[in-house]
C-alpha cells in the first residue's frame, strides 16, 4: 500500500485513532479510543465497521488498554481479558472475526500463562504483540485475496480483454486492517490493467456503498460507476458485467455465507445472467462451527437507519420498519470463495482450508 492509502485505523504502541466512517464521505475524522468500553461503541454504532476491521480495532482497544493501564497481578489480567473479549463480542453479532479472535487470544493465553516463571508484565505484552500481528495478517491475507481473485477471475472470463465487475456493500482498506476483500479483487484488476470498470451498489439502508466504496474508488482513481441497488439486474443485463464480487461477514461449513443485505439477490440474478457470483473473505470469517446458514444470527439494526437520511426523516410516520442488517447466500448460488490460501468451491472450502 502505498503512504497515501486510506486507513481505518491508525495505530502505534498505545495510541489508537479510528476513523469515524459515519462522517465520510463529507469529514474525514480520526477519533481516539483508547479503551475496550470506546473501541466495543465504535463498533456497535458503526464508526468502524466490516468483519475484519471490527476484530482489529476490538483487539486493538485491549491493546491500547492494557499498554496504558496494565493490571499488576495475572488473575486481574485474566478477568479483564475474558471480561473485554466478551464485551467486544456482543457489539456485533453477525460477523464472525470478533468471536474468532476472541477464542484465539483465550488460547494463547491460557498456553502462555502456563509457561513457567511467565510474569504479568510478560503476558501483557503478549497480548499486545498478538493484537498488532492481527493486523498485520489481515493486510498480507487480502493482498492475496486480490492475486487469487483477480487471476480466477481473468481466467474464467477466458479473454485478454479487460474485465467489468460488479460489488456491493464496502470491503475495502475501510472495512479491514488495509486493500481490501473484494475491493482488494478490484484493486488487483486494476493494478494489472485488466479492469475496464467495476459497478458498485449503493447498498440501502446505510450506504455503505455509495458513502464508502465510492470514496475508495474515487480517491484510488478506479473506473467505478454507482447504482442503486434496484439496477442491479439491468446493469447485468446490459453492461456486460463479467463476475460480482462480494465480502462475507460468516462463511459457514457447507459454504452459506452472511454478508451484507442485498448480497442473497445478486446471486439470484447473477444466476439467472450467467455470471460468475465470487465471495472474497480470509479464513478469519470462516465458521465450521455452523453447518448452515439458518444458524447465523443475523443482526437486526435501529428502524431510523432505514426510515432516515441523515437525520432527517424520509419514510412515511407511522409504518412497521425490518432491518436485517445481512442475509444469507446459499452455497449453491456462489461460484467460488476466494480466501488468502485459493479459491475454493463452497462444498471444498471446510477440506480445502489448511490453517483455519
Ligand atoms: O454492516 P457492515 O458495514 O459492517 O457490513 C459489512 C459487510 O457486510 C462486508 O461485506 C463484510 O463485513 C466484509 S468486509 C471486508
Amino acid at each position: 500500500m502505498s503512504a497515501m492509502s486510506l486507513e481505518s485505523v491508525r495505530y502505534g504502541r498505545g495510541s489508537l485513532r479510528v476513523l469515524n466512517q459515519l462522517l465520510l464521505p463529507q469529514r474525514s475524522e480520526y477519533e481516539p479510543v483508547t479503551a475496550v468500553q470506546e473501541g466495543a461503541r465504535a463498533i456497535r454504532d458503526m464508526k468502524v465497521r466490516g468483519a475484519p476491521a471490527i476484530a482489529i480495532v476490538g483487539c486493538l482497544s485491549l491493546a491500547v488498554e492494557l499498554a496504558n493501564n496494565p493490571p499488576c497481578e495475572t488473575p486481574a489480567l485474566m478477568t479483564f481479558v475474558r471480561e473485554s473479549l466478551d464485551l467486544l463480542i456482543g457489539a456485533r453479532p453477525t460477523a464472525v472475526n470478533m468471536k474468532k479472535a476472541a477464542d484465539e487470544l483465550n488460547t494463547f493465553l491460557a498456553r502462555e500463562a502456563e509457561k513457567p516463571g511467565c510474569t504479568v508484565q510478560e503476558l501483557t505484552e503478549s497480548i499486545i504483540k498478538w493484537a498488532e500481528a492481527l493486523r498485520e495478517k489481515d493486510i498480507d491475507d487480502n493482498r492475496k485475496i486480490g492475486e487469487f481473485g483477480a487471476q480466477r477471475i481473468l481466467e474464467n472470463a477466458g479473454s485478454t480483454e479487460a474485465v467489468c465487475v460488479l460489488t456491493h456493500c464496502n470491503t475495502g482498506s475501510l472495512a479491514t486492517a488495509g486493500y481490501g476483500t473484494a475491493l482488494g479483487v478490484v484493486r488487483s484488476l486494476h493494478t494489472l490493467g485488466r479492469l475496464s470498470h467495476v459497478f458498485c451498489t449503493e447498498t440501502r439502508p446505510y450506504n455503505q456503498g455509495s458513502r464508502l466504496t465510492a470514496y475508495e474508488l474515487v480517491y484510488e482513481k478506479i473506473p467505478a460507476t454507482l447504482i442503486t441497488d434496484s439496477m442491479a439486474a439491468v446493469t447485468m443485463r446490459e453492461r456486460r458485467v463479467s463476475a460480482v464480487v462480494v465480502g462475507a461477514d460468516r462463511v459457514v461449513a457447507n459454504g452459506d455465507t452472511a454478508n451484507k443485505v442485498g448480497t442473497y439477490q445478486l446471486a439470484i440474478l447473477a444466476k439467472h445472467h450467467g455470471i460468475p457470483f465470487y465471495v472474497a473473505a480470509p479464513s478469519t470469517s470462516c465458521d465450521f462451527s455452523l453447518p448452515t446458514g439458518a444458524s447465523i444470527v443475523i443482526e437486526e439494526r435501529p428502524s431510523n437507519e432505514l426510515t432516515d437520511i441523515n437525520g432527517t426523516r424520509v419514510a412515511a410516520p407511522g409504518i412497521g420498519v425490518w432491518n436485517p442488517a445481512f442475509d444469507v447466500t446459499p452455497h449453491e448460488l456462489i461460484t467460488g470463495i476466494i480466501t488468502e490460501q485459493g479459491v475454493f468451491k463452497p462444498d471444498e472450502l471446510k477440506d480445502g482450508l489448511t490453517r483455519f
